[in-house]
């Protein structure tokens, strides 16, 4: 009998792995989490430690930082050299604060907001945002500008190097001027606009967030070629003089219909000829990859939506009048769908 048959019971034949990984996933999320919390892999890309240092270094006791790194360890983010503890070339390009296209920012929001069972129960029977309690996200942003900077930086953080995909990917040859709804701290702007010179972008959104969204161009040195123009795409119609419109991770956050609605929006701000670019996570006809359907669940606690297949992209953007439509990935789980007014 060969090793991995020994490993299923003549009484359980059916191997129970699938749903106990389901089940023990969670704390890949917990331990990744307080590593970028405590600054553990900010310390380790500067040089690698043993335990017992690790340990004194963060207040850990010994037990529970050798547990912490042998998870790690196994989760690929830290390697072990003759009792040394590194990162791996993946952490260190990703889970290290200051380091651009690093996933901290939205990793650290796990700390607040991690979804456990008590909060996706809750928000399976309630069917709208229980993020901030009763409260809607984004008027809670508007409230609290240390919330909204939070959220800002963790989507810039999930963003960026996407963004820099979407640059190299969407076809934005010959557009001049490019209006991002909702384009949080303008990442997909910033990445637009350095691959192409002459592209002129405007990132709309709430004024507490187009005040962050300066700040990240002024950063980028991109001032110049990124603005950024207040104002409620709900209560607004989009700003016109602009011959591209952009919506990435923004049809996800609500309602088919309400999806419905802002893609009329950008087809009546639209020239003829002018384009529309959505950017999402989209979910293909089997339901996967696993990372996309996942979001799911982060929509329903956050926002009013859910995540698309390129199908139902298609189908929204023919029946609000546009034609050509087509969808590239352009990094990791990302697709741009776009499209053309006729
Ligand atoms: C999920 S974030 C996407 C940010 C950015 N587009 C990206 O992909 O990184 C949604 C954005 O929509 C903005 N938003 C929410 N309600 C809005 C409104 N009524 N008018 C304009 N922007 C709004 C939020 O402030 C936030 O920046």
């Amino acid at each position: 009998m060969s090793g991995e048959e020994r490993r299923h019971p003549a009484a359980f034949p059916l191997d129970d792995r699938a749903i106990y990984d389901a089940y023990v996933a969670g704390r890949q999320s917990a331990a990744l989490t307080v590593g970028v919390r405590v600054g553990l892999f900010d310390k380790l890309d500067q040089t690698p430690l043993d335990v017992q240092t690790i340990a004194d270094e963060f207040d850990f006791s010994l037990r529970g930082a050798r547990s912490l790194l042998v998870a790690l360890e196994a989760m690929g983010v830290v390697t072990c050299e003759e009792g040394l503890y590194g990162l791996s070339p993946e952490a260190a390009a990703y889970a290290v604060h200051g380091r651009s296209g690093s996933l901290v920012s939205l990793i650290e929001l796990e700390m607040d907001h991690f979804l456990s069972p008590v909060a996706l129960l809750e928000a399976l029977k309630k069917d709208s945002s229980t993020a901030y309690g009763d409260a809607d996200p984004w008027e809670e942003h508007e409230r609290d500008p240390e919330a909204a900077a939070r959220f800002t930086a963790a989507m810039h953080s999930v963003s960026e190097r996407p963004a820099a995909g979407f640059a190299e990917v969407a076809p934005l040859e010959g557009i001049e001027r490019l209006l991002d709804v909702g384009g949080g701290s303008g990442a997909l702007c910033l990445a637009s606009a350095s691959a192409h010179p002459d592209l002129s972008c405007t990132v709309w959104d709430l004024q507490v967030v187009c005040d962050l969204a300066e700040k990240y161009a002024d950063e980028a040195g991109l001032s110049e070629q990124v603005r950024t123009l207040a104002g409620d795409m709900w209560n607004e119609p989009f700003p016109d003089g602009h011959d591209a419109v952009l919506l990435s991770q923004i049809l996800h956050d609500w309602s088919h219909e309400q999806g419905g609605v802002l893609l009329d929006k950008a087809f009546a701000c639209l020239p003829s000829g002018g384009r529309v670019l959505i950017h999402e996570k989209i979910v293909d006809e089997e339901g996967g990859p696993l990372a996309n359907a996942l979001v799911n669940l982060d929509m329903l606690v956050w926002t009013k939506g859910q995540q698309y297949t390129a199908a139902e992209l298609k189908g929204l953007l023919v029946a609000a009048g546009f034609e050509g439509v087509q969808c590239e990935p352009t990094a990791g789980y990302w697709s741009v769908v776009w499209a053309s007014k006729p």
